[in-house]
């Protein structure tokens, strides 16, 4: 045993192809046995095609897992959802044998839709790796392809350089949070804006404008909400510069950072032009007051891949994160924001198959989907275009206010009550549509669309839509 040891260790190859891990991903037999997987799994998944209602002789069962998941965690399911794990493009196969056109992709993480092959694909390779889990100190190649190729795409437009992996987004931000007051040491105050979402950590419920997400916490009072952008008040703009200058009077040096999305998500789909943010934004640079953009949901959906290069404000970031369609989280950072060691690790850095699979879709999201061009502005417009034209003939005045920015789409059912909302939700459900809702006054229904929807599909959507609020509520 020592012999061959002392062998392999003085026969030096120039190759990297004694390695066994170069054997395993370069096998054509391997390679075979993928594509043949994958090929028999998408000649199954070829019977969904469409819509359909659920079948009779299921419902019992499908309700009974409903019920024993909901039971289990000790709150029920939102939707009637379990998945049965197949699906097609936009649309995914429930226990109860229906078929739905899934909307939201479990807010957001399903940007190529269900059973994407080249996905799955990856996924699968990924999952061949010699662990499941990759952890910090050990990473295998996945980690610095999907780190380099991060790196790559956000410093087109921007000083970042540096990317560090997390398991989700409430994790990136907390990463950012933590960079950037080490930084700004010892500031603490976090700016941050009216109706934001970050997550559900402590302190994310804290950066949330919402005290439902924290009913019961202590307050610890780090967090500064600044007024978000009113359409209907050509002073918004000032109001919420006003703010941010009055409460740097009270705070000055104790500011760390100032943290905002693009397009506030649970604020309601509502585009901010550029114009609102870039006082804040020049002010924040002048004080040194790190800028971090959240873009756990905007990344990958605005038509660009990062919201701050769609609305040219890459010069002023410090910190960006992101999560959902790049299947973990990833906390972006400047040179200047790079921690010092200690300061961010964790056991888990993501999945090898979550990895690989997020560099696929990376990868695919280049091959026509971004741009003015490209299809994510294309499926904008028409889905926009169709929800207006039900909110001006056959729905008049039951859905306004269309709009949002790229796969990102909201409208406003009705009065936009919460009560009919969550009433419009279910019934789409009903009728073959998985949405969610947004914003508070009005209450909204969001639409996380898959970039892979196709025009039939999103004229088949319409349709469920104009025939749900016909229905009344
Ligand atoms: C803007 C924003 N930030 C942070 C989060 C939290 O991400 P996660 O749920 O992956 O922890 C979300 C999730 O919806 C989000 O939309």
């Amino acid at each position: 045993m020592l012999s061959v040891l002392k062998n392999a260790f003085n026969h030096v190859e120039t190759s990297d192809e004694i390695l066994v891990g170069r054997k395993i991903d370069n096998d054509p037999k391997v390679e075979n046995l993928v594509n043949d997987l994958i090929d028999e799994v998408m000649v199954i998944n070829s019977e969904i095609s469409s819509v359909r209602p659920p079948q009779a002789s299921l419902m019992e069962n499908s309700k009974k897992l409903i019920d024993k998941t909901g039971s289990l965690r000790g709150r029920p399911l939102y939707h009637n959802y379990i998945g049965t794990g197949a699906g097609r493009g936009p649309y995914v196969e429930l226990e109860d044998g229906s078929v739905k056109l899934d909307l939201i992709n479990g807010i957001g993480i399903h940007i190529m839709g269900h059973s994407n092959p080249r996905v799955m694909k990856a996924a699968v390779r990924g999952s061949l790796s010699d662990v499941v889990m990759q952890g910090n100190i050990q990473p295998n190649n996945d980690y610095w392809k999907l780190t380099e190729k991060l790196v790559q795409i956000a410093s087109r437009k921007s000083r970042l350089k540096h990317a560090w992996f997390s398991t989700c987004g409430t994790m990136a931000n907390e990463n950012a949070l933590k960079m950037a007051r080490q930084k700004n040491s010892p500031a603490k105050y976090v700016f941050a804006m009216k109706n934001a979402f970050a997550g559900r950590s402590t302190m994310m419920a804290e950066v949330t404008d919402n005290p439902a997400y924290r009913q019961g916490l202590p307050s610890y009072n780090e967090v500064i909400h600044i007024p978000t952008y009113d359409k209907k008040d050509p002073q918004s703009s000032e109001k919420a510069f006003n703010k941010m200058k009055e409460e740097y009077a009270k705070h000055e040096k104790d500011i760390a950072c100032f943290v905002f999305e693009p397009m506030l998500g649970e604020g309601g789909f509502i585009p901010t032009p550029r114009e609102f943010y870039v006082p804040m934004l020049e002010f924040c640079k002048k004080n040194n007051i790190a800028v971090w953009a959240d873009e756990v949901q905007t990344f990958a959906r605005t038509g660009e891949f990062f919201a701050f290069e769609t609305m040219d404000l890459g010069q002023y970031v410090d910190i960006v994160t992101i999560a959902k369609t790049v299947q973990l989280g990833a906390t972006l950072y400047t040179e200047e924001y790079n921690p010092k060691p200690g300061l961010i690790a964790g056991t888990f850095s993501g999945g090898s198959a979550s990895m690989a699979a997020g560099l696929e879709i990376l990868e695919m999201l280049e091959e026509g989907y971004l741009g003015p061009n490209g299809r994510i502005l294309k499926i904008h417009q028409k889905f926009v275009q169709g929800l207006n034209y039900l909110n001006e003939t056959t729905c008049k005045g039951l859905a306004q206010d269309a709009g949002g920015m790229g796969l990102m789409i909201a409208f406003t059912p009705f009065d936009g009550k919460k009560e009919q909302v969550e009433a419009l939700i279910k019934k789409l459900f009903a009728n073959g549509i998985i949405a969610f809702s947004c914003g508070k006054e009005p209450v909204r229904i969001r639409f996380l669309v898959p970039a892979i929807i196709e025009d039939q599909d999103i004229d088949l959507a319409l349709e469920i839509i104009e025939k749900t609020i016909l229905q009344g509520i």
